[in-house]
């Protein structure tokens, strides 16, 4: 009996990994974190399945429910929206499942930083722009962030920033990181990325707080910084026409020249 994390993806129901649906139909017990994850998904639990939100319960109630399932020898399918790497609460859940012997395994999913991107179309990470994305967040009422983790200091860097779980302190956000991008610096928000009512945000560090709409306190995320622009930057050398490379050699000398598939 094993309990299966797996990341359910930003919301769209198919953006799940096949790994994914596959160890929720082999599964009879389903816990699914209800606030994110897309009821649409709970389609391949089994029928006899036991489906539980656990959105109203703490993390005993939770671990509670996974030990009466080791218990009857049932597999336990985790389901936490987005991927599992970020704010999933997977770690602690992780944490007493080692301690109660009971084994694990981690399936990743579509993060909704990446589903954010892949609305607006964009790389987030441009030649000559930015070649870094922090994935952040500002405190909240349940998490503090350590001393150094802050906008500021992230700022400095200049990388993309995507933002998470506040777009309700924009005015924060866009006063600390006016200082290091300027105030003309381009910012999407996303909400509720890849979901039916998905909506898209552009303007500045300047507007885009007078931009949001009363509608959107929750589920966005804040993206930032020069690539968000998707002008000025430069091609990357991997493609370019004289570039020597492993899969394109220029010339008879090229260290890759005589290279086959096979030798690496
Ligand atoms: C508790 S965190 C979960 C993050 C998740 N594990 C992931 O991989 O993206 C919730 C925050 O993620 C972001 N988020 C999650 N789903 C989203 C979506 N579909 N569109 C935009 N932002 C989303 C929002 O910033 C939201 O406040």
């Amino acid at each position: 009996m094993t309990v299966h994390f797996i990341g359910a993806g930003p919301g769209a129901p198919d953006l799940l990994t096949l790994r994914g649906r596959d160890i929720i139909a082999a599964s009879p017990v389903c816990l699914y974190a209800g606030s994110l994850v897309p009821e649409a998904i709970l389609a391949h639990c089994p029928e006899d399945a036991l489906v539980i939100n656990t959105a109203s319960l703490d993390l005993d109630a939770i671990i509670g429910h996974m030990q009466a399932a080791h218990a009857a020898g049932h597999d336990v399918a985790r389901l936490h929206s987005g991927d599992l790497s970020v704010w999933s609460a997977m770690g602690e859940q992780i944490r007493r499942l080692r301690a109660l012997d009971i084994p694990v395994s981690v399936t990743p999913g579509v993060p909704s930083f990446a589903a954010a991107a892949a609305a607006l179309g964009t790389e987030l990470t441009l030649p000559g722009l930015a070649q870094s994305v922090v994935l952040t967040r500002t405190p909240g009422r349940a998490s503090n962030m350590p001393e150094r983790e802050t906008l500021t200091n992230f700022a400095a860097t200049g990388a993309t920033l995507a933002i998470h779980l506040s777009v309700q302190n924009m005015a924060a956000v866009t006063a600390d990181l006016t200082p290091a991008y300027g105030a003309d610096c381009p910012v999407a928000v996303v909400y509720r990325a890849s979901w039916p009512d998905e909506r898209i945000i552009r303007g500045t560090l300047a507007d885009i707080a007078e931009r949001l709409d009363a509608g959107i306190t929750r589920t966005a995320l804040i993206l930032v910084g020069p690539a968000l622009a998707g002008e000025g930057f430069d091609e990357s050398r991997l493609y370019a026409v004289d570039y020597d490379r492993r899969y394109r050699p220029q010339t008879a000398d090229s260290p890759w020249a005589g290279w086959s598939h096979g030798d690496d």
